[in-house]
């Protein structure tokens, strides 16, 4: 059924619009807000209904759970249990912040439909004004996944949200350019030493600094992924992906070679390239508007120029080797 999308501009009517979209979310309804990583599709945690129309919405898996979002580390504590020091620790520092934990649910407090029925849940409370509102006046957890069609690049613009979901979704709060341009990063909190299931703004080092060591899970051999989501294709555009290293004019070979075969080629990079066919900023920030960007070309196929520099954001590698399914040019 097709449902008329409004998306309402940050500085417009705010008591209003705060009013309806807190209306909406505690009467069942799914509303898209903006946080500080990127936009999520918020319904009400505690309402299986609710729940099951973001599912819809994204056409998600219903083996990948959501993450829950709170105002506070005290509403936090209302629905998870077994809470160690290294998690208060994280709470106290991180938050309001791009940290998700990963701890034990209290029986019965969320839809079953949210944590895929295992027992634990991704809990965060985000760094972002229009959600932090949303949340202290809804008085609800909200559920909210990254608000793109399952598969596809993250919004980080509320135009990404309309064009994934315009028609599904009756509300879109716009609150501009989202400032980390990159997911939360996920720790489970539930191993010890605690494990990050997916790499974010927060790093392994800054985590380590709080709380000691943490483990990656890319780093465990023969690991199987413990974060449903892990296992599926992610941030993909149309065009196939490939990541090529940044050295001795390899690129512009590359560049050279496709367009030989009469093809188009779209480059994502920090740097300037001139002899591609489209070329597009590659940062934390820039990553998804890009991929994006490069579904909007006739590009038919895309490069991720990557640096073999140690101190290349862990984060936006695991996205981009998503992306690209770990295919290399050569
Ligand atoms: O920055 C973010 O985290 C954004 C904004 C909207 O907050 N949200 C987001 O949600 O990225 P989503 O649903 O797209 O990603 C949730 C990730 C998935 O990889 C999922 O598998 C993992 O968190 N996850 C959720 N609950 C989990 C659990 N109980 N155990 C392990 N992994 C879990
Ligand atoms: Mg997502």
């Amino acid at each position: 059924m097709e449902t008329e999308t409004i998306l309402v501009d940050r500085n417009v009517n705010k008591e209003e619009t705060y009013s309806q979209a807190v209306e909406m979310l505690q009467t069942g309804e799914v509303v898209a807000f903006p946080t500080e990583t990127v936009y999520g599709l918020g319904a009400d945690a505690t309402n299986a209904e609710a729940v099951a129309k973001i599912f819809a919405a994204k056409g998600r898996p219903a083996d990948n759970p959501l993450i829950v979002h709170v105002d506070s580390k005290e509403s936090a504590l209302n629905y998870v249990q077994n809470v160690g020091p290294k998690a208060i620790q994280c709470m106290e520092t991180f938050w309001p912040g791009a940290l998700t934990l990963i701890l034990q649910t209290k029986p019965g407090v969320f839809a079953e439909n949210v944590t895929a029925s295992l027992s634990t849940v991704g809990i965060r409370v985000p760094n972002h004004p229009v959600a932090l509102n949303l949340l202290k006046r809804v008085k609800l957890p909200i559920a909210a996944p990254s608000a793109n069609t399952s598969g596809k690049p993250s919004p980080t613009l509320a135009e990404h949200v309309y064009h994934d979901m315009e028609g599904t979704i009756p509300l879109i709060l716009d609150g501009g350019a989202t400032m980390i341009g990159i997911e939360s990063t996920v720790l489970d909190m539930t191993s010890e030493p605690p494990v990050i299931l997916r790499p974010g703004k927060i790093t392994k080092k800054d985590l380590e600094a709080v709380i000691g060591t943490v483990r990656l899970s890319s780093e465990i051999q023969g690991n199987i992924p413990k974060s449903p989501g892990m296992k599926y294709i992610h941030y993909a555009p149309e065009a196939p992906v490939y990541l090529i290293e940044k050295t001795d004019g390899l690129i512009e070979k590359a560049i050279a070679h496709v367009q030989n075969d009469g093809k188009k080629v779209a480059i994502l990079s920090s740097e300037k390239h001139p002899s591609a066919d489209y070329c597009f900023p590659l940062s934390e920030e820039t990553l998804y508007a890009s991929l994006r960007k490069c579904d909007q070309t006739d590009a038919d196929l895309i490069l991720a120029a990557i640096s073999a520099d140690a101190n290349r954001s862990e984060a936006m590698m695991n996205r981009l080797e998503k992306a690209a399914d770990h295919k290399w040019f050569s």
